[in-house]
């Protein structure tokens, strides 16, 4: 037997040291005899250079840029590389690897395929708005089939960090509020960059991130300290990193942010004992940009200290500090880490660029006619403006101003309207913003020559020019137009005078929100306040078309507009998609995935709140003393969790649930008749959510346990079924363990999470 094994040993050992000389070959040895046999010819400084991941130069994003890349490539210090774009330049990068240095290691290529490549779906809490998985991954695949085709095999993506705060700019980039929806949502992100083999040549890396809790940091503000009970992270901000693990994602990011006073970099407790130990996590984490040289900032000591901390706690990739590469040696001698750690990590990083075929093929993913043929293509356009249609919420819609008609004479204003280089959003960094269609455009494409189409600036982005040149960087610009206010509001009055209908596109520029974005005022800027109150006065119907990458405080256009559809901001198809609600080719189906505030006093603001010991008595939400309220404001949002409208109708009828007692080894079913009642064809988004009545910690009024999105013709009826058992009450009780109480609840059904639709069971031992 032990013949046998050093025989089959022998012979991978001689295809892998005729890797040495080619770089393609057919066949390579199992993973681990393979790793092992490499990390074993592997001098201490290649090790520490397959921890070292620096960037391009071509991108950055931090505070600091890498140099003398291609010196360290050849002399074995570099593991991956990041944000470098282009098929051709990743094929040179590639070579210098394989050809020059000593062990021929492939390179990994990691970027921000966030939302997109060059064909840009919404951004993530736009598409969270869809509530459609299928649609989701689907985004994933092209990302990943176009990414993969310019040389990519790594995207920094999912974002699944839970947020409850607008301020925040980064909502943006993440689900939203509801640790379910955003645990279905990264299911789909990571299986549909994944696939099922990461060695096919269309699928890429995941990178689940920022693990944990950036979504959480205080006051809203980028990268402030997170303070948060464990009994919450796990309840309500881990669920969406966990379930990216168990769908099998390679790789996990750290995020910025403490956890208990240790920033995540460094942090045993969360990159050892949850994600290894309790979570099963089997692939490498990579810091955030610079994490480790923050972590002298942080209070943590110096690089060589940070460095080795943050290899003991389990982090493997040191993205762009180069701490790992220049102290751990230093470290390695004076006992503060081990080679067993540093060998661990090496393996982490192998397995990774073993699992993805590189040892195979190092060029798997520079095929120079896959670039040509499978970017941006019209394809995996008309894919995006469909899944840009279904992420478009309607939050109002008064005496049925939309859809609009193909006629008349229709101004199209705001400095919204004419913006493409905006239309992408954030964190769009493989996009070219030139390709990606306005508003304007869109329009004029969809109406033709039936409607006559004008269109006016009517106001910058802000009065404050300094304000508007932080909220446009990376070449989003709006083309500040330097006349003074009152000439730029009297172009558009003259035309809004001249028009049957006026759509206003208002709201954020796409660098408004996203990483360093964070607000303080999270309302329309004045100047487009000023601009819209002006259109409304001419008394024509106006249509709001709002930009945002965050909620938005919309009390006094919600008062005072007609009609409002949010559209975030698209992705490249932009401009197509919203034309196709407007006008009501498509009809709007997206909703919200994060609570909208009436006031931003009213933040962190969600639905899934605790009752309290004072909960108010009165159901209008009038002001009560002594009770959990505000004396300047009622408790209820604006526009609530789940919430968005449609051009139909929805009735909910017949509400029923199969038995109203079951124990732990039962399911019932929850079953109700959804019928369209309108006069269009349309899609629901059907909710389910549960209450805990009584429990060993206090648990929130509602939590969503399941949804199923419908279409359903006019006048048609559809009876959705939701199945529910044990595993679907469980949370995690004061000893964090996940159980499920015997007890009564109470089961929401509805069109969003203000439903009172509900009838009670009970969980019997
Ligand atoms: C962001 C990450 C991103 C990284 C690399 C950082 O600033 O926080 O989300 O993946 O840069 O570009």
């Amino acid at each position: 037997m032990k013949f046998k094994f050093s025989l089959i040993l022998l012979v991978f050992v001689g295809i892998f040291l005729s890797y040495g000389q080619k770089s393609k070959i057919a066949t390579i040895a199992p993973k681990e005899i393979f790793v092992s046999e490499l990390i074993s010819k592997m001098t201490l400084e290649e090790k520490l250079g397959q921890l070292n991941l620096p960037t391009s130069g071509d991108i950055t994003t931090g505070q600091a840029n890498s140099s003398n890349v291609a010196k360290n490539i050849g002399q074995g210090k570099v593991g991956g590389l990041f944000n470098i774009k282009s098929v051709q330049k990743i094929k040179e990068v590639q070579k210098i690897a394989v050809e020059r240095s000593r062990l021929k290691i492939p390179l990994l290529f990691g970027m921000d395929v966030i939302h997109g490549y060059e064909t840009t779906f919404p951004i993530p809490l736009a598409l969270s708005c869809t509530w459609d998985m299928n649609l989701i991954k689907r985004s994933a695949q092209i990302a990943a089939q176009e990414a993969s085709a310019d040389g990519i095999n790594w995207t920094f993506s999912p974002m699944v960090d839970i947020s409850r705060d607008p301020r925040w700019g980064r909502v943006s980039e993440g689900s939203g509020e509801d640790p379910y929806l955003g645990s279905q949502i990264a299911k789909a992100m990571v299986t549909g960059y994944q696939g099922d083999d990461l060695s096919k040549n269309n699928t890429i890396l995941s990178c689940v991130k920022h693990f944990a809790l950036y979504g959480a940091p205080e006051a809203g503000r980028e990268y402030n300290t997170v303070d948060m009970s464990r009994i919450r992270m796990y309840n309500d901000y881990f669920p969406p990193y966990k379930a990216a693990v168990d769908a099998g994602v390679g790789t996990v990011m750290a995020s910025f942010n403490e956890v208990d006073g240790i920033p995540a970099t460094c942090n045993k407790w969360l990159m050892t004992d949850v994600l290894r130990k309790q979570w099963g996590f089997k692939g490498f984490v990579v810091t955030d940009y610079t994490a480790i040289m923050e972590l002298t900032e942080h209070g943590m000591g110096d690089m060589q200290t940070g460095s080795a901390l943050s290899l003991n706690a389990g982090t493997e990739m040191d993205m762009v500090s180069e701490g790992f590469l220049n102290t751990l040696q230093k470290s390695l001698q004076e006992g503060k880490v081990t080679i067993d750690e540093i060998d661990n990590a090496v393996r982490l990083i192998l397995n990774a660029k073993y699992d993805l075929g590189l040892f195979h093929d190092p060029y798997k993913y520079c095929d120079e006619n896959r670039a040509k043929t499978e970017i941006f293509t019209n394809s995996s356009r008309s894919e995006a403006r469909k899944i840009a249609t279904e992420s478009l919420v309607l939050l109002k819609n008064e005496n049925q101003l939309l859809p609009l008609k193909k006629s008349g004479t229709i101004a199209i204003i705001g400095p919204l309207a004419d913006a493409k280089e905006n239309m992408a959003g954030t964190w769009s960094v493989a996009t070219k913003q030139e390709n990606s269609i306005s508003l304007l455009a869109g329009i004029k494409a969809i109406v033709g020559t039936s409607a006559k189409i004008l269109y006016a600036k009517g106001s910058n982005l802000d009065y404050d020019a300094a304000l508007e040149e932080k909220a446009t960087m990376f070449g989003k610009t709006l083309n500040r137009d330097n006349r003074t206010n009152e000439a730029i509001l009297a172009e558009a009055l003259k035309i809004a005078n001249q028009s049957d209908v006026i759509v206003a596109a208002l709201g954020e520029s796409a660098e408004f929100s996203g990483e360093c974005s964070s607000r303080t005022n999270i309302e329309i800027p004045q100047a487009q306040k000023d601009l819209l109150a002006a259109l409304l006065k001419t008394g024509k119907p106006v249509v709001l078309v709002l930009f945002n990458g965050r909620p938005l405080v919309l009390t006094d256009e919600n008062a005072t507009v007609p009609a409002i559809l949010d559209v975030w901001f698209a992705g490249s198809e932009a401009g197509y998609a919203i034309a196709d609600v407007l006008f009501g080719n498509e009809n709007p189906s997206g909703k919200l995935t994060t609570t909208f505030p009436r006031s931003v006093g009213q933040v962190p603001i969600y639905y899934a709140s605790k009752n309290t010991g004072r909960p108010l008595g009165n159901k209008e939400g009038k002001f009560e003393k002594f009770k959990t309220n505000y004396i300047d404001e009622i408790n209820e949002p604006l526009f609530p969790f789940g919430y968005g409208l449609s051009y139909t109708t929805f009735e909910y009828t017949n509400f029923k649930v199969s038995a109203s007692k079951i124990n732990f080894n039962e399911s019932l079913m929850v079953t109700v008749d959804v019928t369209n009642t309108g006069i269009f064809d349309g899609k629901e988004v059907v909710q389910l959510y549960t209450r805990d009545l009584v429990g060993s910690v206090t648990r929130p009024i509602k939590e969503l346990k399941g949804f199923q999105k419908i279409a359903l013709k006019k006048g048609e009826k559809q009876t959705v079924t939701f199945k529910i058992s044990a595993e679907d009450l469980k949370f995690y009780n004061s000893e964090l363990q996940f159980v499920a109480e015997p007890g009564e609840f109470e089961i929401f059904i509805g069109k969003d999470s203000n439903t009172a639709i509900k009838t009670k069971i009970e969980l019997v031992k």
